[in-house]
């Protein structure tokens, strides 16, 4: 039987990540972090954040990885996409990561997060001295081009709305602790990138 309404996560797409629960028993040998990865839908946040965290995993340092998509398929399956909505969002996320990193393990979080606001609220859930945010800056063009999951034709067409660089804002991180501008770049070389700076923060002294 046909659904009468649409439901919140009718647009989210389940991303896999390769490093598994098995694979994550390592021993830890650095410190903990937040990697905070920001960016409009599309801009390669997920993608970029997974081949890092395979390199990691070869480096041996204990990851755990959460993204949009699939904390809104599950723990925030009940908040939409509105301004109030993403922000409930960035805040449970944050506490997750904030337990995660309290564990001892380096988390990837990919999460639009188009408020300057929210992120610094996740700073200050998280704690300062471990959030390192990362601006994947590709531009609203490259991503609407690639349209990987076709939301952005559903945005323009009105089919979907509050969409995140269409009709709703996205503000770019002022003062990001990395800022990756993606144009004319491979995954590989924004990844070997970030891996550089982030192999120096997570060091034990
Ligand atoms: S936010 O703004 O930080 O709360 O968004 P996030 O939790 O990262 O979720 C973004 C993913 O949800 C899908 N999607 C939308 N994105 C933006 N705006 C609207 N209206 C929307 N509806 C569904 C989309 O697949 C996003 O995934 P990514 O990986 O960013 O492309």
């Amino acid at each position: 039987k046909k659904r009468r309404f649409q439901t919140m996560v009718d647009n989210v797409i389940r991303h896999p990540f390769k490093i598994d629960e098995e694979k994550r028993q390592v021993h830890k040998k650095h410190k903990s972090m937040v990697l905070w990865f920001c960016g409009l839908s599309g801009s390669g946040k997920s993608t970029i954040a997974n081949s890092l965290e395979e390199k990691l995993y070869e480096l041996k340092v204990h990851t755990f990885a959460l993204d949009g998509d699939n904390t809104r398929l599950g723990i925030n399956k009940d908040l939409d996409f509105t301004d109030a909505g993403r922000k409930e969002n960035i805040r449970r996320v944050s506490e997750i990561a904030k337990l995660f990193a309290d564990s001892g393990i380096v988390v990837l979080c990919s999460f639009i997060s188009p408020f300057e606001a929210d992120r610094q609220m996740a700073r200050e859930i998280v704690g300062d001295d471990r959030f390192f945010e990362i601006f994947v800056d590709t531009p609203l063009e490259v991503c609407e081009q690639r349209d990987v999951k076709g939301l952005y034709k559903k945005a323009r067409s009105g089919e979907l709305k509050n969409f995140t660089g269409i009709d709703s804002p996205f503000e770019r991180p002022q003062n990001p602790e990395l800022h990756i501008n993606t144009e004319g770049k491979s995954i590989d070389q924004s990844v070997e990138e970030i891996l550089e700076v982030v192999r120096r923060e997570i060091a034990l002294s």
